[in-house]
């Protein structure tokens, strides 16, 4: 237990405040997060995952922290998510989020997290360490043209069920190591992915906020997708599918369901690639994921075979020095061993002169996780600058990114 600047008490949820940090969760945000919630506290993360701020019995402010794993080549790094923040109107301002938050992290880091992502309103979480730094896929809508699976030219919203010897339906339990494997193949292009862990599967299945659907050809599930809730027609999120007739195959299922259709793009999977045609250009704002990088030299350690593979790729090979200018990074070089555990040093305003790059430390999530790479970064912000760009444009080039998180992007 802690107390928040204004004396009030904050501590991790007990089962008997259920019924509370619901009421408030659908108050402040939206119906289906009071039993998003009850999953996550009764599954596998437990209460100890739920803290909240009470003014005697009364909950007035709660916020959870989610388990995820972000890929970043073939090294999985543990993270954390901040989701289901809420403060009761009256007690808004005294800072509650911020004390919910500094627990967040706190767990975060015992937890071994090297990094957090999360969507959350504008600007906010800015003030808590996290930076815009992946990009959210949008959603297109679906262009009235004909269907390539169908041949027939029908205008691409008319109502048509699903092909012959496939059945679109709502997953079940049983489902979920078909969806684990469809995911795998649709993330496995992907630079950086955050899937869904075990556990979550069973929550989407049973949550209100979105619905996971599979398609079975002959009796075996081929591909799948998440559909939001019905609000002037119907967001496909999620798609894969073990091939290109299947991805057409549940295009046109999903169709068969009679509203119009909105499809998250995410270029480099199996749907992705069959439907590019058929989606409308996407909004041109920027809509990013946020990320926190408490500690770098963690996630640079953690991350030196993904680094040292790049620059092996590259045929470059020598020490790297990362300035953040109130601190810098160092990763000695061995031709056997690549990149050597990472040496912390102090301020480095110069690092040219250690042949190093300088990078503002907001701008790291993006740097590591996002698709700007360091030459992108350079151009954006006057405080990124690597003057020896065929190294450093090795070493951190753009990268692609595919995150799978509880809610849906829009
Ligand atoms: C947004 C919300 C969670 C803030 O809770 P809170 O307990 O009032 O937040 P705090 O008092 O801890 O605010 C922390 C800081 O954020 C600032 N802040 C508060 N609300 C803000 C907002 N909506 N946007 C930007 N800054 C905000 C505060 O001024 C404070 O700044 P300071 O520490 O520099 O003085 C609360 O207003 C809420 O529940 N809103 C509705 C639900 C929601 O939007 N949840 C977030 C889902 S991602």
């Amino acid at each position: 237990m802690t107390t928040t600047p204004g004396g009030l008490e904050l501590r991790t949820a007990r089962p008997s405040d259920l019924d509370q940090i619901g009421t408030l969760l659908v108050e402040r945000g939206e119906e289906p997060d009071a039993l998003d919630h009850r999953l996550v506290v009764e599954g596998e993360l437990g209460w100890d995952a739920c803290a909240v701020v009470v003014d005697g019995d009364r909950v007035v402010s709660t916020a959870t922290l989610l388990d995820e794993t972000v890929r970043v080549g073939d090294v999985v790094l543990l993270a954390g998510q901040v989701e289901l923040v809420a403060t009761d109107s009256g007690y808004e301002g005294r800072g509650l989020v911020r004390a919910l938050m500094g627990w967040a992290h706190d767990r975060s880091r015992d937890r071994g997290h090297l990094v957090q992502v999360m969507i959350g309103i504008p600007y906010f979480y800015r003030l808590f360490g996290y930076e815009y730094a992946i990009d959210i896929p949008r959603a297109r809508a679906l262009r009235e043209s004909p269907s390539p699976g169908s041949g027939t030219g029908e205008p691409a919203s008319a109502h048509r069920d699903a092909p012959a010897g496939s059945v679109l339906r709502e997953a079940t339990t049983a489902d979920i190591p078909a969806l684990v494997a469809l995911q795998e193949a649709a993330q496995a292009p992907y630079d950086v992915a955050m899937p869904h862990p075990e556990e979550r599967w069973r929550w989407l299945l049973a949550h209100e906020g979105s619905t996971m659907r599979v398609l079975e050809r002959d009796g075996i599930v081929v591909a799948s997708a998440r559909t939001g809730p019905p609000d002037e027609g119907l967001l496909i999120a999620e798609a894969a599918a073990a091939d290109t007739a299947a991805a057409h195959d549940l295009l046109d299922a999903l169709r068969g369901l009679g509203e119009p259709l909105t499809i998250v793009h995410r270029p480099l999977t199996t749907p992705g690639r069959a439907w590019a045609d058929l989606l409308e250009p996407g909004g041109t704002d920027a809509t990013q994921y946020y990320a926190r990088l408490e500690r770098p030299e963690l996630a640079l350690d953690a991350l030196r075979p993904v680094l040292t593979a790049r620059l092996r790729a590259a045929g470059l090979g020598r020490d790297v020095v990362i300035s953040t200018f109130g601190r810098h990074y160092r990763l000695p070089w061995t031709t056997d061993a690549g990149l050597g555990p990472v040496e912390v040093g102090g301020p480095m305003q110069a690092p040219g002169v250690a042949k190093g790059a300088g990078v503002a430390p907001d701008r790291l999530p993006a740097l590591l996780l996002g698709q700007f790479g360091i030459q992108g970064l350079e151009r954006l912000y006057p405080d990124v600058y690597a003057p020896d760009a065929e190294f450093f444009g090795a070493l951190f080039p753009p990268v692609t990114a595919d995150l799978l998180t509880y809610y849906l992007p829009w």
